[in-house]
Parts: C-alpha cells; sequence; structure tokens
C-alpha cells in the first residue's frame, strides 16, 4: 500500500508518500518560518492560506518523484493544531479522496511524532517509553501498542519548545529560536550559572518552565542593565539548554525506571536537540530510537507512516475531521463522523 500524508496543523506543509513495503518513497515540506517570524510567532490565518497555496504542488511534486499516479490511500493531519490549518489538509485529503477513490485517513499530529522512529531503519518495538517534546507539547507517553497510550506526565506551564523560542528572543536571537539558541549554546559555558532544574526531586512525572524561564529573563535583564548581555548570551544560552535537559532526562529515566522500559524514544521538535539526544543515549541503560533530524520537526512522512500503521490495523470509515484540542489517550476509539472541534 501507498499512503499519501499530509501535515498542515502549524507552520509547515509536509506531504509525503509512504509504501508500507518499501519505506518512503518521496517527501517535501514547504516551512512558513519566514512568513511569520517577524510577527515572532504563528499568525493562523497566514498559516492557513499558505497552506492551501503550497499543498496541492507539494501532493504533485511528491507523487511525481515517486513516479505514480495516485496512493492508494491518504492520511491527513486531524488535530490537534490550528483548526482553520487543519481544515486545509482535511479538505484536500477528502477532495483528493473522492477523485481518486481511496480510502481517507484521520491521524493525530501526536501520534505521527511518536511513530515517526518507524520511518528509520532500526525501528522500536512495542512497548517503549516516549518523550513527546515539541512547540505545543512535553509529554512522557507509554506506548503499549499502536493507539494503546498512556500519558504519565504532561508540562503544567510552557511546552518545551515554547521555553526554548521565548528563551532565544529574550536573547534576541529571532523566531523559531531552539535551533538558534542550540547552536549559541556551542560556545557557552554551561556552568556558569545555575539555572534551576524544575520539578527534577518532585514525585510524578509531570513538568513545569515557568520558573526557569524567569529565571533566565531575570538573568538577562541583570546583564542588559549594566550593558553588558552580549558577552554573557552564549553562556545563558548554554547553562538554560543545560538545566532543559537535565530536566527531560531526570523525569524520562524515572519513568522509564516505573514502567521497567527497555526502549525510550524521543521525538517532536526539540528532539533534534543534539545535547538531549547525546545525554539520553548516554545515560539510559536500554536502547534509545530517534527519527533523523528532519522528521523530528513537523513533516508529512510522520503523517503517512502513522495513516499506514492505522489502515493496517482496521479499515476505518472516510470522515472530514479537524479537532484543534485532542487528547492522545482518546486514540483506542475510533471516529466515525466528520466533525470540527475548536475546543
Ligand atoms: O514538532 P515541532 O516542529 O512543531 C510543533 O508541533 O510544535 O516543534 C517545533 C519546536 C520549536 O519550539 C523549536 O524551537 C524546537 O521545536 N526546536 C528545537 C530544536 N529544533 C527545533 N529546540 C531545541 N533544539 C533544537 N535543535
Ligand atoms: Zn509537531
Amino acid at each position: 500500500m501507498k499512503v499519501l500524508g499530509l501535515e498542515t496543523s502549524c507552520d509547515e506543509t509536509g506531504v509525503a508518500l509512504y509504501d508500507t513495503e518499501k519505506g518512503l518513497l518521496a517527501e517535501a515540506l514547504h516551512s512558513q518560518v519566514d512568513l511569520h517570524a517577524v510577527y515572532g510567532g504563528v499568525v493562523p490565518e497566514i498559516a492557513s492560506r499558505d497552506h492551501l497555496r503550497r499543498l496541492l504542488p507539494l501532493v504533485k511534486q511528491v507523487l511525481g518523484e515517486a513516479g505514480i499516479e495516485r496512493p492508494d490511500a491518504i492520511a491527513y493531519t486531524a488535530g490537534p493544531g490550528l483548526v482553520g490549518a487543519l481544515m486545509v489538509g482535511a479538505g484536500m485529503a477528502n477532495g483528493l479522496g473522492l477523485t481518486w477513490g481511496c480510502p481517507v485517513i484521520p491521524v493525530h499530529h501526536m501520534e505521527g511524532h511518536l511513530l515517526a522512529p518507524m520511518l528509520e531503519e532500526d525501528t522500536p518495538d512495542y512497548p517503549f517509553m516516549a518523550l513527546l517534546v515539541s512547540g505545543g507539547h512535553t509529554m512522557l507517553v507509554w506506548v503499549e501498542s499502536l493507539g494503546a497510550y498512556t500519558v504519565m506526565g504532561a508540562t503544567l506551564d510552557d511546552a518545551v519548545g515554547e521555553a526554548f523560542d521565548k528563551t532565544a528572543k529574550l536573547l534576541g536571537l529571532g523566531y523559531p529560536g531552539g535551533p538558534a539558541l542550540a547552536r549559541l549554546a556551542e560556545d557557552g559555558d554551561e556552568s556558569r550559572f545555575k539555572f534551576p532544574r524544575p520539578m527534577v526531586n518532585r514525585p510524578g512525572f509531570d513538568f513545569s518552565f515557568s520558573g526557569l524561564k524567569t529565571a533566565v529573563m531575570l538573568k538577562v535583564r541583570e546583564f542588559d542593565e549594566v550593558g553588558t548581555l552580549d558577552e554573557a548570551k552564549a553562556d545563558i544560552a548554554a547553562s538554560f539548554q543545560r538545566a532543559v535537559v537535565e530536566t527531560l532526562l531526570a523525569r524520562t529515566l524515572r519513568a522509564a525506571r516505573d514502567r521497567d522500559a527497555d526502549r525510550v524514544i524521543v521525538a517532536g521538535g526539540v528532539g533534534a536537540n543534539a545535547l538531549l539526544r547525546a545525554e539520553l543515549s548516554d545515560r539510559f541503560d536500554g536502547e534509545v530510537y530517534y527519527p533523523r533530524l528532519r522528521f523530528c520537526t513537523d513533516n508529512g512522512a510522520m503523517i503517512a507512516v502513522a495513516g499506514a500503521s492505522r489502515l493496517a490495523d482496521a479499515g476505518k470509515p472516510d470522515t472530514i475531521q479537524a479537532t484543534a484540542r485532542w487528547p492522545l489517550e482518546s486514540l483506542a476509539v475510533p471516529a466515525t463522523q466528520g466533525q470540527i472541534n475548536e475546543q
């Protein structure tokens, strides 16, 4: 089966074709980052319009590269995300599904991230512990099998990618700041500032990043007031990154111990962070799996592979779905009707 994946939940238009036998056949990605950078964040209306402009040409490009006329099924991101942006993918998938007479599969965006390591050669067996770290989510999920997800912990305030982006903004690094902050941190001394490692000694598996963000803000202000921020920037970035990585690591290792997990996967945009990847591989006493860097951030390939897994699991009815908020743990129940949920 060849499954076309469409991702339009936020500011990346992603399209890919995944073959259940041969793996990934072709993929294309258009990032809207430049469009939103001037506003310092994603503007939903601009995002929807740009998805509409880009999606069909990218579909044609991907099918052309794979040398096929039509796929056997279409998977699209049905949520969570920006509802207008989601509707572009949902509408396109269902329109193409009608034209080509093939099944259309709504995919949960975070399930896409969860299954992104399945795009690699060495794939994890179930069960595994998943650390999902993106611009919108920070979660520890115990994955028993496809669709059997237990959210063990989540952030109580900011998502970790958001903390990276906000800290980067304070340091004048532009948007999105995660990758820029990580680059700057390479030249910094991570032991110069001892920022808080929020929640690491508390029971449970939740995260919190607002206290860390405030500590960094106060430090930035301190240097800014005396005009020496430039000299301290790299050290602040490195010390912040170390605090975040230690926090993520402490919670992940604790959750893995709790479930006696042999395998951990890391996915989502922050999963591209080199320090996080290196430290987890080093300190977890089992196998660690990651998607390649390109498939950590939003992309069509993870939606195609998730759709292919769902299709193999059960032939679902066609449905138009765009759900702004959608709990990952509800996935065992198949969606049966079209729905647009803003809440
Ligand atoms: O998964 P993603 O592409 O979109 C969401 O679903 O949110 O994640 C984007 C987030 C942004 O906050 C970005 O700053 C962060 O991932 N990010 C990074 C790195 N690359 C992307 N954060 C830290 N280090 C990186 N190398
Ligand atoms: Zn994402």
